[in-house]
């Protein structure tokens, strides 16, 4: 393999960019040809395609966001559009594709080879950890430490007005961002999607807390929450007990997709954007780079889309135990 290129695409993630630069700097140090593509299959499909020399990563290991910027393309899941894609691709040589990016991303990349036989390995590059075939995504580590700095702040307001507090994290139909951002925040409960929490028991909890005079209290709660999201939970519970307690409500949102990367998500981007590449040039194809146990480990992208990621319903014992 002499060309290859590289792209991010899906919802950013703090680490894509110590990512980027280890796929690039490992194909200078293999002598192949690097050339980005900007905005993820979109790009593509525009030949918006840039060759990338070491120089074009200086710099960036420790920036959140994407250099190579990233798009949701609704272009690429028709014929067309991947018609076009593969000419783009055409016209620059490139033999083979490092994907930075989530399900979607591995989805699109596992038809194209099917249609046009580019071969793609991928790094997982999202702050919900819901990949299957590695124990933790790029971005994942930044995002719980986001939320848990937020959590923290709110607790010393809840803490003063004697208040409870529903925080909603995000994490799309994961529950790991609330799982680890709870229990290192003490939250007195959090719910998650991949386990039922009826809110009878948010209530029991929480007066639980008032009895015990407790002067704060914290739920968190994951956006792919079956009982809805955080305002709707909030007025679940004032319909089910009267309240002689203020209750407020903070969504976090997108203010945990950006920032700078923590060091484990950068040792992280680091390591799986060069197994990535060395991956593709080793042959791998429609297979995703990850690390379980500290060992570096190629999944089938149909695994990684198929199986599901359970969480650890212990770490949601814990919680509760250590809320007393
Ligand atoms: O997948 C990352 C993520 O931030 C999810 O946690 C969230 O559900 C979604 O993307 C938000 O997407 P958008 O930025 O398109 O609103």
């Amino acid at each position: 393999m002499k060309r290859i290129a590289v792209f991010t695409s899906g919802g950013d993630a703090p680490g894509m960019n110590a990512c980027i630069r280890a796929v690039v700097r490992g194909a200078v140090y293999h002598g192949i040809e690097v050339f980005g593509v900007r905005r993820g299959y979109s790009g593509m499909i525009n030949g918006d395609i840039f060759q990338m020399s070491s120089y074009s990563v200086s710099n960036i290991v420790q920036r959140g966001g994407t250099i190579l910027k990233s798009a949701r393309s609704k272009e690429f899941m028709t014929p067309e559009g991947r018609a076009k894609a593969f000419e783009q691709l055409q016209k620059f040589g490139i033999e083979g594709l490092v994907a930075i990016g989530g399900n979607g991303t591995f989805t699109g990349a596992t038809i194209f080879y099917d249609e046009y036989g580019i071969p793609t390995v991928g790094a997982p590059g999202t702050i919900d950890n819901d990949l299957y075939g590695t124990d933790y995504t790029i971005g994942y580590d930044t995002a719980v430490n986001t939320a848990l700095e937020a959590i923290d702040k709110i607790r010393d307001t809840a803490d003063s007005h004697d208040r409870i507090f529903l925080i909603e994290v995000m994490g799309r139909d994961s529950g790991y961002i609330a799982i680890q951002s709870g229990i290192a925040g003490g939250a007195e409960l959090v719910m998650v999607p991949e386990v039922l929490t009826p809110i009878s028991e948010v209530v029991e909890t929480l007066k639980a807390g008032w009895s015990r005079q407790k002067s704060s209290s914290i739920v968190v709660i994951a956006e792919g929450e079956e009982a809805g999201i955080a305002s709707e939970i909030a007025e679940k519970i004032r319909q089910q007990v009267e309240l002689n307690i203020d209750m407020r409500v903070t969504t976090l949102g997108h203010i945990q997709r950006g920032g700078i990367p923590t060091a484990y998500d950068r040792i992280l981007a680091s390591r799986l954007g060069l197994g990535a590449l060395e991956g593709l040039m080793n042959g791998e194809k429609n297979v995703m780079a990850g690390v379980v146990n500290n060992e570096l480990v190629y999944t089938p992208f149909r695994d990684t889309i198929r199986l599901p990621k359970p969480i650890n319903e212990d770490l949601l014992r814990m919680v509760k135990i250590l809320s007393v």
